[in-house]
């Protein structure tokens, strides 16, 4: 039994409120926490497995130029070495995709300094860790482009567009701001380190890896191997973090692979983190320029956006800093433009809420600047701009929560009361900023199978996964809510490619496509229940394992003479053409900067957001705290370093790149919002993974200049910059 839906139409059917068993949207605790907080969660890199060996990758150390060779002998003569792989049966073609994935295997082609281009294997960790120290690479190095440049970038045709004339609205602009503001690359950063543990079996692999889209990994995972992917196996159950670094599959999990059929033994590849950070994923630094020229009133008649970021050559990925910009706000003469410079500097791709972090975080700063020249207070500047419909589409909203979530912010943060900019306590110069939050809202693909058993107990299965997230939790929730059984009595296994085809976590849409096809296959197994209880499924009461209908009482055993499963597969319509849709939220802070060091700190932050249904207030709020988290980073101390002379990156551990700590983040306040937002899928929920992360850097930057007068428009807002 499979149910399919597409999202053509907008479902008002509203079938989750109506099962009213409360047990959706509340803050259920993680199944898996126990596990995790235990040990007992297995990760990628620990079911160590018999007679497993160990291998150490090993980075180029040019930006540009070919590998001649590499003298393994000496190496393969170090105590316990097995193997040192290279050459074009290591150095596969690349398996790029969509998401902008590294450039696997590499080539004999150096592209950037770190690129894995070899792999030694040896009995322990320690004895690979040395050969790969002591293997020398001989090239024939090429002059290199390390700093991206204006002058040789490309202009992609596709993501150019103008309507009106944005000139002559600037020049007839009561107010204007003409700005150009820059964010540096970042490193994605996850908790866990990519790692792999792969077998080889009469022909068929089995790869334990850390993963985010276990269905394109795997398709990825065997054209690197050159196989079908029949013949894998990929697992991924607990991730500890990805934030797009593990959207494609990585170096490691194809060395691993590679290495345990050359050795016909389990071979384990986990990457150090100087390695995560010069071999996985960048995003792109931005050059951002903002023109928006408005009304006597502050209300906008032109906004302009054009951007310059960088990746390698060849790379279809390019940060969509521009994502929002066209309808966010109004304004009848717009431009966007956007520039890719070729670089030879670790691969750019997805990292937190690519696009938008960056993109909406200059834009709010602009905002901000608007709002100081035409002297309005920034909260109302943002109300006056909300558009009736997308300006720059025209076609209407799903939903719109932008004014509402300011309304709720303003409200609970105190933002008329606030302190007046520049009060002073002691050396601290106090101030308030705020901004606003929108990330569109995407649906994929997403299969999941549903078994009902006769025991009353359920089993939820797809190859989704939990990236640290909350999906056991939501999926768990989902079931228990539609089949009405207690949490407890619903088993969610994921992260295993031999189940039903899932979304993927990964641009915000993974708890919303999951969970609808979680939805569907209970709501196809309520169809079958239904009919064998003689009633419609809309008129079905299933609680503590009984099908009640019309005060009909039947024990689902009765019903059930064997464990009944559905599968439910959730796919995107067109509502995306003919609606935009999007999840908004607006941030409040209050900062204080050192009149001393120049030193800025935020002193407290809130947070109110719509994301449509929230399916667990616990693990959607943990969501918001994290992107809010990120947003002090940007704001103030993230940055990627790379050498001008040869584009190696500097700072590549977690104590020279500074994400925030403990000491860094006061108490944060999130206010989630209801919305229903019947064109999004069947169980009405948004993206909120990154609502949070896009626009928050801005209000403390905004803070910033109310607090002490000086205006960053070069991120991070370190202190030199503000003394
Ligand atoms: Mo996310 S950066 O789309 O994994």
């Amino acid at each position: 039994m499979t149910a399919h839906h597409k999202m053509d139409e907008p479902d008002r059917r509203n079938r989750l409120d109506a099962m009213a068993q409360g047990i959706v949207g509340v803050g259920m605790d993680r199944p898996d926490g126990p596990e995790k907080v235990s040990g007992r969660a297995v990760y990628a890199h620990d079911g160590q497995v018999k007679d497993m060996l160990h291998g150490v990758m090993v980075r180029a150390t040019i930006a540009k130029g070919t590998l001649l060779g590499i003298d393994e002998e000496p190496v393969k003569a170090l105590p316990g070495v097995r193997a040192v792989l290279h050459g074009p049966r290591f150095l596969r073609n690349p398996a790029q995709g969509a998401a902008g994935e590294a450039p696997v295997q590499g080539s004999a082609e150096i592209a950037y300094f770190g690129q894995p281009v070899a792999l030694v294997v040896a009995d322990t960790f320690e004895q690979a860790r040395h050969g790969a120290q002591s293997l020398a690479l001989r090239y024939d190095e090429a002059e290199a482009t390390v700093a991206p440049g204006e002058a040789e970038a490309e202009t992609p045709e596709d993501k150019q567009s103008a309507t009106g004339d944005l000139d002559a609205a600037m020049r007839d602009a009561a107010f204007s701001v003409d700005r150009t503001y820059t964010t540096p690359p970042h490193n994605s950063a996850p908790m866990e380190p990519h790692a792999a543990i792969a077998e080889y079996r009469d022909g068929k692999f089995t790869v334990r890896a850390s993963c985010q889209m276990v269905k394109y990994n795997l398709d990825e995972l065997a054209d690197s191997l050159g196989v079908d992917a029949a013949d894998v196996h990929l697992l991924s159950p607990f991730v500890g973090g990805g934030f797009g670094s593990k959207l494609g599959i990585s170096a490691e999990a194809v060395a691993a692979a590679l290495a345990a059929r050359e050795l016909d033994r389990p071979v384990a590849v986990a990457l150090s983190r100087p390695q995560v950070f010069e071999a996985t994923m960048r995003r792109s630094e931005t050059r951002q320029r903002f023109r928006l020229a408005a009304d006597a009133d502050g209300r906008l008649t032109g906004v302009g956006h054009e951007v310059l970021v960088s990746n390698l050559p060849g790379e279809t990925f390019s940060e969509p800093a521009t994502q929002a910009t066209p309808f966010l706000y109004r304004g009848e003469n717009r431009v966007i433009g956007h520039r890719i410079a070729r670089v030879n500097r670790t691969c750019a791709g997805s990292v937190r809420a690519p696009g938008e972090a960056v993109g909406v975080t200059a834009l709010e700063i602009a905002m901000d600047e608007l709002a100081q020249a035409a002297g309005v207070d920034p909260v109302e500047l943002r109300r006056r701009n909300i558009p009736e419909e997308d300006p720059s589409r025209g076609v209407p909203f799903s939903s719109h929560m932008l004014e509402a979530a300011l309304d709720d912010g303003a409200e609970r943060f105190g933002w008329s009361d606030r302190p007046k900019g520049g009060t002073r306590n002691g050396e601290w110069l106090i101030g308030c900023g705020m901004a606003s939050s929108s990330r569109v809202n995407l649906l994929n693909d997403s299969a999941a199978r549903v078994t009902m058993n006769r025991d009353g107990t359920a089993l939820v299965e797809t190859d989704m996964t939990d990236i640290g997230t909350g999906t056991y939790a939501i999926l768990t929730q989902v079931a228990a809510e539609m089949l009405g059984l207690p949490p407890d009595r619903v088993e969610t296994r994921l992260g295993d490619s031999d189940l039903p085809k899932g979304a993927g976590s990964g641009g915000s849409q993974g708890a919303s496509s999951s969970a609808s096809s979680v939805f569907l296959a209970c709501e196809r197994l309520r169809c079958e229940i239904a009919e064998r209880a003689g009633c419609a499924e809309e008129a079905l009461t299933l609680k503590d394992g009984h099908a009640i209908s019309d005060n009909r009482q039947q024990p689902l055993a009765e019903l059930l003479q064997e464990p009944l499963s559905a599968e439910g597969v959730i796919h995107p319509g067109d509502a995306e053409s003919r609606v935009r849709q999007a999840s908004f939220g607006a941030f409040f802070v209050e900062v204080g900067v050192s009149a001393v060091t120049g030193e800025a700190r935020v002193r407290r932050m809130h947070g109110s957001f719509a994301a449509g249904r929230i399916l667990n207030a616990k693990t959607a709020r943990s969501q918001c705290l994290g992107g809010m988290t990120f947003g002090i980073g940007m704001a103030l101390t993230e940055e990627l370093m790379h050498d001008p002379r040869d584009g190696h990156i500097v700072n590549r551990d977690l104590a020279e790149y500074h994400v925030p700590v403990n000491a860094d983040v006061p108490q944060l306040t999130v206010n989630l919002l209801e919305e229903r937002d019947p064109w999004t899928n069947p169980v009405q929920a948004k993206g909120i993974g990154e609502l949070a992360i896009c626009g928050a850097g801005a209000s403390i930057v905004n803070a910033i200049h109310d607090a002490c007068g000086v205006r960053v428009r070069d991120l991070p807002a370190t202190l030199d910059k503000i003394l």
